[in-house]
C-alpha cells in the first residue's frame, strides 16, 4: 500500500500519522530514514489496549518491531524504548533488562539507561509501589547526534563563585544550567495533568520534547511505532521535526489527530518543560 494513502494528514508534510498496526506502517519507509525512534510499548500487563501473552511470545513479537525500527534509523540516529515492569504472580520482570539483548543483537550502543521518576501510581500491599520506570536510549553508531544545551536545567547554586585560583570570582557553574542527568522526574498524565486524555498510560509531551531537542536537529524525522494519543508526534513538531506514529486502536488515533489539530491552532494545552514538578501557586495548571 502506498505510504500517502494510510495518513491522515496527507496535507501537512510534517505530521504523518495512521491507524496501522505498527510492522505494516514500517515496512514502506526507507531505511535509515528516521533521527529519533521514541515509542512505548505495550508491557504485557493486560491493559485495555493489549492481550496478554506469554512472556516468551511477547519478546518475541518486541524482536519483530525492534528489528524494523533498527532497520529505519539513521546512521547517526537514536532509539529510545521506555518500558516498566512486567507483573506476573505478583513478581516483577523489568522489561528493560529482558529487552536489552535484542538491541545488542543488532549492534545498537546504550548511552544511557534513563529513570523516569513520578509520584503517582497503584499503591501496592505486599512490595514497594512502583514510582519509576525506565527509557533505555541506545545509538546506531558512535557519531551519534546529541545536543545538550537545550536540555540544560538550572543549576542549584547559580551564583557560587571560584573563591581561588586564576578564576577567582567567576561563577563557578555553566550559566546555561546543568546536564539533567539519567534520573528524569517529570508527572506522569494522570487525572488531573493538564493532557490527560482517555488512553490509560500516555508520555507527558515534555519528557518527549527533552528528547527530541537533545537527540534530533530541526527538520529530522522522529518515529513512535506505538503512538497512542499521539504525544510523540506532538513533542517532535513542536520544535519543527517531522513526526511519524501508528496505532492500532482507531479512537487513540482520532484523540492524536485532535491533538496535533489543536497544536496547529495553537490551543493545546502541554505542561511546559521548565515548570517545576510542584508549583504551589499553579498545582494543577498548565499551559501552552
Ligand atoms: C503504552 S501505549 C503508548 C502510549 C503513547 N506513548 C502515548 O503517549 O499516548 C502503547 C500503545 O501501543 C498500541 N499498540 C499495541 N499494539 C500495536 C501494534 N501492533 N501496532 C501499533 N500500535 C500498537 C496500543 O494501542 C497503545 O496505544
Amino acid at each position: 500500500m502506498e505510504q500517502a494513502e494510510i495518513l491522515l494528514f496527507p496535507s501537512d508534510e510534517r505530521i504523518r500519522i495512521a491507524c496501522r498496526d505498527n510492522l505494516d506502517f514500517m515496512r514502506p519507509l526507507p531505511d535509515g530514514g528516521m533521527k529519533l525512534i521514541v515509542t512505548s510499548p505495550p508491557y504485557n500487563i493486560g491493559k485495555s489496549y493489549e492481550r496478554r501473552s506469554s512472556l516468551h511470545r511477547y519478546v518475541e513479537s518486541q524482536a519483530r518491531v525492534i528489528a524494523e525500527c533498527v532497520r529505519l534509523l539513521h546512521p547517526n540516529g537514536s532509539l529510545c524504548w521506555q518500558v516498566g515492569n512486567h507483573v506476573q504472580g505478583g513478581e516483577i520482570v523489568p522489561l528493560d533488562a529482558i529487552l536489552y539483548p535484542l538491541f545488542k543483537q543488532h549492534g545498537l550502543k546504550l548511552r544511557n539507561r534513563i529513570i523516569w521518576h513520578f509520584e503517582h501510581g497503584l499503591h501496592c500491599s505486599k512490595r514497594l509501589s512502583g514510582r519509576y520506570e525506565t527509557i533505555n536510549w541506545y545509538t546506531k553508531g558512535d557519531d551519534y547526534t546529541f545536543h545538550l544545551d537545550p536540555i540544560r536545567v538550572p543549576q542549584k547554586y547559580p551564583e557560587k563563585k571560584h573563591f581561588k585560583g586564576p578564576k577567582a570570582g567567576q561563577f563557578s557553574s555553566n550559566p546555561l544550567g546543568k546536564n539533567p542527568g539519567d534520573v528524569w522526574i517529570f508527572p506522569n498524565v494522570k487525572s488531573n495533568h493538564v493532557e490527560k486524555t482517555n488512553h490509560p498510560c500516555q508520555f507527558p509531551v515534555e519528557l518527549v520534547e527533552r528528547l527530541v531537542l537533545a537527540l534530533t536537529d530541526p527538520g529530522d524525522a522522529v518515529l513512535d511505532p506505538y503512538l497512542g494519543v499521539g504525544s510523540t508526534v506532538i513533542g517532535a513538531v513542536k520544535h519543527g521535526r517531522v513526526g511519524y506514529g501508528c496505532d492500532i486502536v482507531p479512537q487513540y488515533v482520532e484523540i492524536a489527530w485532535q491533538r496535533l489539530r489543536s497544536l496547529q491552532s495553537g490551543t493545546l494545552l502541554t505542561r511546559p518543560i521548565d515548570r517545576p514538578v510542584y508549583d504551589p501557586e499553579k498545582p494543577y495548571g498548565g499551559q501552552k
